[in-house]
């Protein structure tokens, strides 16, 4: 949305544009094209992070006397605003608009996207159930809800459900190496070195390029810590890879989680690095495939429709056909509901069986 007129002290009126001195300082107020009016607090209160370059002008600036506006101010502060705006629609136009009504007396749910007809459907059904978990996760994870677990005191930056789910896989393939990327404070790793104790098989691989020596120590003196070995190092680079050569025996059954560095150029690396290393029936997992869907939520970013680990799972299939994206499949007996608590949706790739790959 392009602001419609630029502060001219001689001409502006106040339909277009008023500033009152405040308590605080000028309250500038602006009409966009849209009609929107947009508030804005000059002076004193105004803060670095609303409108950095009002705010660092402000900085410079003498104290404003009565009723004088500065023109410079107030146009850097149309600058702002405008290109706020212009990333508030972005962003609104990459989730694809939509408002969902939840009726819990008639036990529907109707959804409303831009430019379509009003569907509606039952509340208490699959794909009323499909669209409020994905706003329930998106929400959560703007709230940082993933930060409130821990495993065997570690914190674990993981649903619960896709945890769950990763030890259905364990329990399908029975790894005997499972290599991890991207350790943060250690919880996952003592998550999946738990389940192998569990299961009476398998070590794990942690390799992180952050390794303080804190994380070594509080691993090592954990009851499954002898299942861990720790690499330090970015977890795409060839020194990396030789270590993890050097220790592994090509004939176990290997699984490779990817958790680290979240861009797509990086993602991409990793798969093409360590999918020859998994083995036929077992997994290449990629996490957080949900950041595509979370670029326009408070904390995502707009370039994470593109430049995020789905992009780069979607880019390795097209290559590679020995690889089959999978999806959760229920208990027999069990409706299959769509996967839609989950951060890692679409990240989930199993090696076919070689008679079976095109
Ligand atoms: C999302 S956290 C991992 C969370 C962890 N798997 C868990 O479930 O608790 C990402 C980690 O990746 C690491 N990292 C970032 N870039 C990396 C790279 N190029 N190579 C290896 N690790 C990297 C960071 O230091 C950080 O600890």
């Amino acid at each position: 949305m392009a602001i419609d007129k630029r502060f001219d002290p001689g001409r502006s009126s106040a339909g277009d544009l008023a500033a009152n001195r405040g308590q605080e300082g000028y309250r500038a107020s602006v009409r966009t094209t849209a009609g929107r009016r947009a508030g804005v607090l000059l002076g004193k209160g105004h803060s670095r992070e609303a409108c950095p370059a009002a705010f660092r002008k402000q900085r410079q600036a003498a104290q404003p006397g009565p009723r004088r506006v500065d023109p410079e101010l107030l146009n850097l502060l149309i600058d702002d605003l405008d290109s706020r705006e212009t990333v508030r629609k972005e962003r609104l136009s990459y989730a694809g608009s939509m408002k969902l009504v939840i009726d819990t007396d008639a036990r529907t749910l109707a959804v409303e996207e831009a430019g379509k007809q009003s569907v509606s459907h039952e509340l208490y059904g699959r794909d009323a159930f499909a669209h409020i978990s994905r706003q329930w996760v998106r929400a959560g994870w703007s709230l940082r809800y993933y930060h409130g677990f821990t495993w065997m005191g570690l914190p674990v930056l993981q649903l619960p459900d896709d945890l769950v789910r990763l030890q259905e896989v364990f329990w399908e393939v029975r790894p005997r190496l499972v290599i991890e990327t991207g350790v943060f404070q250690g919880g996952s790793l003592l998550f999946h070195a738990s389940l192998c104790k569990a299961l009476g098989q398998g070590r794990v691989v942690g390799v992180d390029i952050d390794m303080p020596a804190s994380l070594r120590e509080t691993v090592a003196r954990r009851d499954v810590g002898s299942l861990i070995t720790l690499i330090q190092g970015d977890s795409a680079s060839p020194e990396v890879l030789r270590q993890i050569e050097a220790l592994r025996n090509p004939d176990e059954t290997t699984l490779v989680l990817l958790d680290s560095d979240h861009s797509r150029e990086h993602v991409r690396r990793e798969l093409e690095a360590f999918a020859p290393i998994v083995t036929e029936g077992s997994y290449l997992i990629v996490a957080d495939t949900i950041m595509r869907d979370l670029a326009d939520v408070p904390g995502g970013e707009p370039s994470w429709i593109e430049d995020s680990p789905a992009a780069a799972v979607d880019a390795f299939l097209a290559d590679h056909p020995e690889f089959e994206r999978v999806s959760h499949s229920p208990p027999d007996g069990l409706d299959d509901l769509p996967d839609a608590v989950s951060y890692w949706g679409g990240g989930w790739l199993r090696r076919r069986a070689c008679r079976q790959a095109t």
